[in-house]
């Protein structure tokens, strides 16, 4: 039975380390519910900072003996064009952080080839999308980690972008030369495709921006347009980042 159509959920915690501990657990479970119901896990990884402490917990004793790595396919939800051991790269950040702490099957780990060009990153992220989901529907990720830059972007769909103004595509190449952006991201279409997506956001500097996509009446920031409309979205947000939200739990 899939998901019924769910608003957001928000939980706040007292800390960045409180905040990665519970989105460990969703990941576990996560893993747990896709092993047992399609064999597989697909889970999207973002960069940035702050699921850095995510990746560190996932890859202790602990859930390295809790998860089914086998079954564990790991994407990007978006990649910097710059060759895989660059400091800028999302993939080299879960790579040291995570996955060369694992002996996950080389197949398991979906990367986006940032020493491409955009274009062409784009079009073989796609092309692996497309082969592991379904040549002929739109990818569902049982699992998405999103962040939220101060500007509102997710993934690196950034305000005024082509990206933030489309829904076609699986895999989408962002330039931006003024700012020196060569990126690949996922589209508005397979975010809002999947089972479930988890922002993790924290930090003082983000409190403006979670109080105007959460409860501010302009919804045109890219990360207030990511609702899966088949599954549930998940905030996850430390004291600091929910400290300006009317309707705060802690
Ligand atoms: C990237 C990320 C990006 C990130 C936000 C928040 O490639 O940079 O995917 O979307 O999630 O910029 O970054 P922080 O976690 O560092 O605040």
């Amino acid at each position: 039975m899939e998901a019924p159509v769910t608003d957001k959920t928000i939980e706040t915690f007292e800390s960045i380390e409180e905040l990665s501990r519970c989105a460990a657990e969703l990941f576990t479970a996560e893993t747990e519910l896709a092993v047992a119901r399609h064999g597989r896990f697909s889970v999207a990884l973002s960069g940035g900072s702050t699921p850095g402490q995510l990746y560190c917990l996932l890859s202790t004793e602990k859930y390295r003996m809790r998860i089914d790595w086998e079954r564990v396919h790991i994407f990007w939800t978006d990649e910097r064009c710059v060759p895989p051991n660059h400091p800028d790269s999302n993939f080299k950040l879960a790579s040291d952080l995570l996955l060369s702490k694992l002996s996950l099957p080389n197949s398991n780990i979906h990367r986006i080839p940032g020493e491409l060009s955009e274009e062409k990153a784009a079009l073989a992220y796609e092309k692996d999308l497309l082969c592991f989901f379904s040549p002929s529907v739109i990818p569902r990720f049982d699992l998405i980690f999103l962040g939220v830059g101060q500007d509102g972007h997710t993934a690196s769909i950034f305000p005024g972008t082509i990206a933030a103004d489309t829904s076609a595509g699986l895999a989408i190449p962002v330039h931006a030369n003024k700012l020196g952006w060569h990126r690949v991201t996922l589209s508005y279409a397979v975010l809002n495709c999947a089972a479930t997506v988890a922002f993790l956001v924290a930090g003082k500097a983000k409190a403006s921006v979670v109080r105007d996509i959460l409860e501010g009446k302009n919804q045109i920031l890219p990360a207030s347009r990511v609702h899966p409309e088949r599954g549930r979205t998940l905030w996850f947000l430390d004291r600091d980042a929910a400290s300006l939200l009317k309707n705060r739990n802690i």
